[in-house]
């Protein structure tokens, strides 16, 4: 079924192929009939960061922008969502096209630059959200804001969702605003990650409620840089590290249209990228952090690889482009039989 409605959405340019399906989904959810095609399935429950998910299967970072299809993303049965990722003010991103697809090898190209609507907007949909299923949000700076006062764009994002959100990342991974990763480096880390965590525990008194706080790194870095991340995100401390962004490598896709794009690479090419740095994650963790794995998950299979790495969650985007919500269905079932 999926096959056919994809034959005719990839006659389509990808921006638009995503958002005829996603507004689709909507009116299906407005109207019931969402519970009707894809009934209740219960997966492994998880009790993680003081969250507890129904099951270990969410739906990543840049699917959901502004929050506009939470409910029918969650009505697919996901254990979480990760809307945004969302600046301060609503910025346009790229000019398009921006988002190429590599069907061979079932990826992506994409360079969006943080199209979003804003945190108030954001703000806004997490209000009238009607599911119970966990949304985490994504956050970012405005491309304007100088990497010396990053901390104060992501900051200001999380005093406005905090008594909304269940979860909050910090996104200092994506290649396409200009110097972002450069945050991954301890000398901007360090800052971004201590002032943060103080609001956070300012906040916590206020409302009562304490956000875990997770950073979502590359899959570009050594091993070295790997362990430098983990062992600041212990020390601060965080909660955990979603693992990865998209790749500005091309493994694998060399010779195919669109393989020249610049962006970040995501789907199947990027599984051993994402792994790579998976294992080095878990190894200097220690389990002191969770874990998120996301990048070129595209099977059942592959998802228990993440999950026997070490992974207590995982995260889709590419693959449900090319195969539909039957995958992430068919993770959620085999998650049963994880230990
Ligand atoms: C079009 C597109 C937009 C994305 N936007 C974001 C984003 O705003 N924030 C983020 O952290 N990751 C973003 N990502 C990265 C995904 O969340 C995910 O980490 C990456 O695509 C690897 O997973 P996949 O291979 O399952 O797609 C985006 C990915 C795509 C394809």
């Amino acid at each position: 079924m999926y096959k056919v409605l994809r034959y005719f959405l990839f006659m389509l340019s990808p921006e638009v192929a995503h958002w005829i399906t996603l507004s689709f989904l909507n009116i299906l959810n407005f109207f019931g009939l969402l519970k009707i095609v894809f009934p209740k399935i219960n997966g492994r429950s998880i009790d993680i960061m003081g969250l507890s998910f129904n099951n270990p299967v969410g739906i990543a970072a840049g699917l959901d922008k502004n929050g506009d299809y939470i409910d029918c993303l969650a009505a697919l049965g996901v254990g979480f969502i990760e809307v945004g990722a969302v600046t301060p003010k609503s910025q346009y991103g790229n000019p398009k096209p921006r988002l190429f697809r590599i069907k061979e090898k079932q990826a992506l190209i994409n360079r969006m630059g943080f199209n979003n609507k804003g945190i108030d907007y954001v703000v806004k949909k997490l209000k009238q959200r009607k599911t119970k299923c966990i949304v985490g949000v994504n956050l970012s700076k405005n491309k304007e804001t100088p990497l010396t006062q990053a901390h104060e764009d992501y900051i200001f994002c999380l005093t406005k969702i905090y008594p909304y959100a269940d979860f909050v990342t910090l996104n200092i991974s994506s290649p396409n605003t200009p110097g972002l990763r450069e945050l991954q480096a301890e000398i901007y880390l360090i800052n971004l990650l201590t002032n943060f965590i103080k609001k956070r525990n300012a906040l916590v008194k206020i409302y009562n409620k304490s956000l875990p706080v997770l950073i979502k790194i590359a899959p570009d870095l050594t091993q070295a840089e790997v362990q430098e991340i983990v062992s600041i995100a212990i020390k601060i401390p965080i909660e955990g590290i979603i693992v990865t962004n998209t790749s500005i490598q091309r493994p694998e896709v060399s010779e195919y249209k669109n393989a020249h794009q610049s962006g970040g690479l995501s789907g199947t090419p990027i599984k051993e990228l994402s792994t790579q740095i998976l294992q080095w994650v878990i190894a200097a963790s220690e389990k002191k952090l969770a874990v998120i794995a996301v990048g070129g998950i595209d099977s059942v299979n592959e998802a228990t690889k993440r999950f026997q790495a070490g992974a207590n969650l995982i995260q889709i985007y590419t693959g449900l482009v090319y195969q539909g919500p039957k995958l992430v269905r068919e993770i959620i079932l085999k998650s049963n039989s994880y230990e």
